[in-house]
């Protein structure tokens, strides 16, 4: 993978490249080639076998810094077209559906493929994503930003509508980013595995009324629906503040456990907090008496 492993820049890394005015450049190094910009061009070569967070100059004397680049970096740089996933939600994803290196997950749609990458990163050589998109031209875009992060041997893509199902069976968890997720809910169930992850994003809440519905009364257990809101804050050390702008709204959130069950349990939901209650509080609740 050519995600930067050393402190040395080596040829094919992947790298930022950052100036002063904060412009960022995700570029990979490619021997007997140059990096060009507004503030002038540096030869790839003078930048092999310099340690990352040097500054280098460019022709006309412009200072760079060169840093290895992080998940966020990267997920932002990607080609794209319509909606990604934005980096805030992709790591609460990951870390709701337990993705960890050796797991088996699908998503659909594949769309650029931010969701793709960042699952890709993260179930190692051992594990494996199965990516379904209907278009094309969305998944060829997704192909080139895996294949830019030399991650293509852990991305199966299957160029289909997930109406016709999925082909895998056993799966780890399952992550649902199309306009429609109820629609596709029994050929989830099949997918995963009994206790496995589902996941979806929706834009609204109607959607989200939409989903939940079928969730609750079919083979589906600790259902959630969730909104991360993320604020930046200014970082000049005399004016800490939060920034005037911030993104308002990316999606709502749903996940629930793939159980074995023919009729809804008629349990009826917790509130969040008790979901996430663990033992020895239940144990604390009744002054410690079962
Ligand atoms: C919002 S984009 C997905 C973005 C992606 N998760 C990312 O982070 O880059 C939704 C994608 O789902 C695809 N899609 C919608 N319904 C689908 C279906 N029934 N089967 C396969 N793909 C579908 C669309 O073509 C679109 O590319």
């Amino acid at each position: 993978m050519p995600l930067p492993q050393g402190s040395v820049i080596t040829e094919n890394d992947i790298v930022l490249l950052i100036g002063k005015d904060r412009r960022t450049f995700i570029r990979t190094v490619s021997a007997g080639q140059r990096f060009e910009c507004h503030l002038g061009f540096v030869e790839y070569d003078t930048l092999i076998g310099t340690r990352y967070g040097e500054q280098v100059s460019t022709n006309i004397g412009h200072k760079l810094f060169v840093l290895a680049p992080n998940m966020d970096d990267i997920i932002l740089h990607l080609q794209r077209e319509g909606q990604i996933i934005y980096p805030k939600d992709l790591g609460y994803i990951a870390l709701k559906l337990g993705i960890r290196p050796g797991v088996q997950v699908i998503e659909a749609g594949t769309g650029s493929g931010a969701l793709t990458v960042m699952l890709a990163l993260l179930v190692g050589d051992e594990g494996h994503v199965y990516s379904y998109e209907r278009r094309r031209k969305m998944q060829e875009r997704a192909i080139t930003n895996v294949r830019r992060m030399g991650l293509l041997d852990r991305v199966t893509f299957h160029q289909r509508d997930i109406a016709r199902g999925f082909d895998e069976r056993d799966v780890h968890a399952l992550f649902l980013d199309v306009r429609t997720p109820w629609d596709y809910l029994p050929a989830a169930r099949e997918a995963l595995r009994g206790g496995g992850f589902l996941g979806a994003i929706v834009p609204t809440m109607n959607q989200v009324l939409q989903l939940i519905e079928p969730l609750y009364n079919g083979p589906w257990f600790l259902l959630e629906i969730e909104e991360l809101m993320l604020r930046q804050y200014k970082t000049i050390p005399a004016r800490v503040r939060p920034d005037d702008q911030m993104v308002g709204h990316t999606g709502f959130l749903i996940f629930a456990r793939a159980v074995e069950r023919e009729e809804a349990t008629g349990w009826e939901p917790l509130d969040v907090v008790k979901y996430n209650r663990r033992e020895d509080d239940a144990a604390q609740d009744t002054g410690g008496e079962p």
